[in-house]
């Protein structure tokens, strides 16, 4: 059969993202144009600045996609793009740009969730089996989704409040350092001899939801307290025993979730899997209960549209296209 050649277009945060993936798995291109020396002056994303970077980037990079693919509009299969959830002015430039080059070119369009993308990050350096468990964790996202089979989502789990990588930048923020914080905080983590112990939350004891926002208050209050008693900061053994109290509970919890459900794989995705004290505990627990783990490298688990390339292609076999009608959906279960 032909090959199916996906443009796949990720603008629901931060990063301007075009790809194209072959067939679900190759990655052709994979173009992204990283909005955060834009945003660190203000300490956080600012939506509307980034809906304008979008702006200023999407066209010329859907060209250049294409060209660093090696192929002319006219092989496009389908056109994908992330409808949600996300920033509303951010997803919609996305939206626009797809559903434009869908009407000029004839090619049908696909709708893309952009955690069945993160999930799918996984397939473009592994075979998936079947149950499995993805461990979402990402600036917006704590997830922990079981796929029964191929494209099958199911969130058994999910943050009650920050996000890992959001309780991660604000720590960072409190620790003095800049947007975005979470690789800071990391390494700090891994420097420091000594931890800080910080509280674990485990919610009702079946629950394989997360709570990280009283351990960021916990944190601030260490902060402010040895501020005012004029003692040494501690940043190290500060980010140690958060980031030990963020792996316990990801780790504990992820493993439970695989052997109860019987998966046998264990995904890793979202901009935290780049977390070295996060991969070490789950490979080493991982390997010891048998459990495959999979963590794609650190370009395809941060945002980019290879990743939505993939997950659009579980559409494509399904010929599950979009209409032109197409909306951004900034609130959008998977
Ligand atoms: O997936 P991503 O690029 O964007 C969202 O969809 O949110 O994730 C970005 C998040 C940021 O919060 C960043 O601080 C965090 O991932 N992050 C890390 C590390 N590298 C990135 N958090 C902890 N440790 C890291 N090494
Ligand atoms: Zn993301």
């Amino acid at each position: 059969s032909q090959p199916c050649y996906i443009l796949a277009v990720e603008t629901s945060c931060d990063e301007t993202s075009a790809a194209v993936v072959k067939d679900g798995k190759e990655v052709l291109s994979n173009l992204i144009a990283s909005q955060i020396e834009t945003h660190k002056a203000f300490g956080g994303v600012v939506p509307e600045v980034a809906s304008r970077k979008h702006v200023e980037n999407i066209t010329l990079m859907l060209q250049e996609a294409v060209q660093a693919a090696g192929i002319t509009p006219q092989d496009l299969s389908a056109i994908a793009v992330t409808q949600g959830p996300g920033l509303v002015g951010a997803l919609l430039v996305g939206v626009v740009a797809a559903t434009s080059l869908a009407f000029a070119l004839s090619k049908p369009l696909i709708g893309t969730h952009h955690i069945a993308g993160h999930i799918y990050a996984n397939n473009l350096v592994a075979d998936l089996k079947y149950p499995c468990m993805a461990l979402v964790t990402s600036g917006g996202h704590t997830e922990l989704v079981y796929l029964e089979k191929e494209g099958h989502f199911e969130v058994i789990g999910r943050t009650r409040d920050d996000a890992v990588g959001e309780a991660y930048d604000k720590v960072a923020r409190a620790l003095g350092f800049p947007y975005p914080g979470g690789p800071h905080v990391d390494r700090l983590a891994l420097e420091s001899e000594e931890a800080i112990p910080l509280p674990r939350v485990w919610l009702e004891p079946d629950s394989y939801d997360f709570s990280f926002s009283g351990l960021k208050s916990a944190v601030l209050n260490v902060v402010n307290q040895r501020k005012m008693r004029g003692e040494p900061a501690a940043e190290g053994a500060i980010a140690r025993g958060f980031q030990e109290s963020v792996v316990e509970v990801l780790v504990t919890k992820s493993i439970r979730a695989v052997k109860s459900y019987h998966a046998t794989q264990l995904l890793l995705c979202g901009g935290v899997a780049a977390n070295k004290g996060l991969r070490a505990e789950l490979s080493r627990q991982c390997e010891q209960e048998g459990i495959e783990l999979i963590i794609p490298p650190f370009k395809y688990c941060t945002d980019n549209a290879a990743m939505i390339g993939a997950a659009a292609y579980l559409k494509w076999k399904e010929q599950q296209f979009a209409g032109l009608d197409l909306r951004a959906m900034p609130q959008f279960s998977l």
